[in-house]
């Protein structure tokens, strides 16, 4: 997709088709003002006749226009003029190129930021609308012979603005574009069922961002190198399967030797049968996406590797699947992680924080000045926020402050919750340092204090993206999140 600017008035501009917006009861936006002055007030009549609801979402195509440049006017609702916000913005431009996937159109420009948007600006908008287009054309890397979703003819994206503000949008245009290169990549691993995305096929797709990026190295580490660097923890999570464990660790270095990387860790579980804790059938196949903490690290990779922030950056992802069978870990057994802490596995199904245990304290070698872990940790954190907000955990109140704002900004958002004494001690074991499960409730949060334990001396954050990283339903896919939270992250720093 290429994506351009322009200044022209919408009446002047030739494009297959001009996105305008109308708000609540009728009232014309900017652009469909200007557009109904050369139509003889066509767009008035309209709204006059009740056509034009403008209610959020809403949408009405004039596909044969003349008195224009344009070939088509897609008139689109933005709701109260007074809340049209940035969110609004964004579900009123998908609910256009939902419209606009129907005709022939080649091409379109955008002309709903030329409206008031509440809370942001030009360069926000200009990357919201990017990715809204990114998603929109989109594709499941899907396993059909037959009913193929046709792709869109739509090849150019104009975006509409003031001659002043062109700055602003090239590099929100530019940063839209890593965030939707990252977000894709995140989603097509996520989507892949897990017989195609093992942990050997996470590795190659590490390598691959290696070979296509001169800034970005790979190491990909088997289970005798974790044996060797005595990864007990991460190691009694693989031995149920036959499929074999990789550590992934990259390496973006944007910036001159010495300074202190960023370590992104991510939960790269690419099945959870749950162990011999097995979990119940229903909805199991989601399970396949319990490596979205993996995926949203290699997708941040490639999101940085086109944008090239001057930081230094390291990715580790441990990848295995979580299986029963005869030689896998029993509920009481005891394991001993890297860190030399002893834990007692008394829920297998609790997998994620005994693989990232181990690769935070792997990271510990890079002396990160920060490390973010990213999971798809606990059902606990689906019951406490929903499907909208990933849960945000650390210790360290300036990381956790940054990454919310980054949140905030990038329309990916995660919320700070509580850690501390009283939760960790649930974990108390009778028998090791501490057991791998607390009681049932506040499970994201006891959760977060299992994974505190390997923290000492490090600024850590931990996102729990099990309500986020992927949706369910009729609409199944991998999300890409955090995606667009961690580049946004990354490119303040
Ligand atoms: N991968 C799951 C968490 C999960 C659940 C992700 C639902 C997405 C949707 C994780 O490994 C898990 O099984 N967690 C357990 C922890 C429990 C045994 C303490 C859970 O949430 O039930
Ligand atoms: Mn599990
Ligand atoms: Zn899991």
């Amino acid at each position: 997709m290429e994506f351009f600017v322009t200044s022209a008035s919408p009446s002047r501009q030739r494009t297959d088709c001009a996105i305008v917006g109308v708000f609540d009861k009728g009232v014309l936006g900017a652009a469909a003002e200007e557009l109904d002055g050369k139509l003889g007030g066509q767009l008035t009549k309209l709204a006059k006749r009740g056509d034009l609801g403008g209610k959020s979402g809403d949408h009405l195509l004039l596909a044969d226009v003349s008195g224009a440049a344009c070939e088509r006017i897609l008139l689109v609702g933005l709701g109260a003029r007074g809340s049209f916000n940035r969110k609004q913005y964004r579900k009123a431009l998908a609910s256009a190129l939902t419209a606009l996937a129907k005709t022939g159109a080649r091409d379109a420009i955008n002309y709903l930021a030329l409206e008031e948007v509440k809370d942001t600006d030009a360069y926000a908008l200009a990357r919201a609308a990017v990715e809204t287009v990114g998603h929109s054309q989109y594709r499941i890397p899907d396993h059909k012979t037959s009913n193929k979703r046709p792709k869109s003819k739509l090849s150019r994206f104009g975006i509409a603005a003031q001659r002043s503000e062109r700055g602003a949008i090239e590099r929100g245009i530019a940063h839209g574009r890593g965030i939707v290169a990252g977000t894709s990549l995140a989603r097509d691993l996520a989507n892949q069922p897990a017989n195609v995305c093992t942990p050997t096929f996470l590795a190659n797709a590490a390598k691959n961002l290696a070979r296509e990026h001169r800034s970005i190295r790979v190491r990909i580490l088997s289970e005798a190198d974790c044996r060797k660097l005595k990864m007990g923890s991460f190691l009694s999570v693989t031995e149920g399967t036959a499929e074999p464990a990789k550590l992934i660790v990259l390496e973006y270095n944007g910036a001159a030797r010495g300074g202190d990387p960023i370590a992104l860790v991510g939960k790269g579980v690419t099945f959870d049968t749950g162990g011999i804790s097995l979990k119940p059938p229903a909805a199991m196949d989601e399970m396949k996406f319990d490596m979205g903490g993996a995926a949203s690290v290699l997708g941040t990779f490639k999101a940085i590797a086109a944008l090239e922030p001057q930081i230094n950056v390291v990715g580790i992802v441990p990848a295995c699947e979580n299986m029963p069978s005869g030689r896998a870990t029993k509920p009481g057994d005891i394991v001993r992680s890297m860190s030399g802490q002893t834990i007692e596995v008394l829920n297998t199904d609790a997998e994620g924080r005994l693989i990232l245990c181990d690769a935070i304290t792997y990271a510990r070698r890079f002396k990160p000045r920060a490390v973010i872990d990213i999971a798809t940790l606990t059902g606990a954190c689906v019951i406490a926020l929903g499907n909208h907000i990933s849960g945000l955990f650390g210790n360290d109140q300036a990381l956790i402050d940054a990454l919310r704002d980054a949140g905030q900004r990038a329309d990916d958002r995660a919320w700070p919750m509580p850690i501390g004494e009283e939760y960790a001690d649930g974990l108390k074991s009778n028998f090791a340092d501490f057991a791998n499960v607390a009681g049932r409730d506040a499970g994201a949060i006891t959760a977060a204090c299992f994974l505190a334990k390997f923290t000492d001396g490090l600024k850590w954050a931990h996102l729990d993206v099990a309500g986020t990283a992927y949706v369910s339903g009729s609409g199944k896919s991998g999300t890409g999140r955090p995606v667009p939270l961690l580049v946004d992250y990354l490119l303040h720093q």
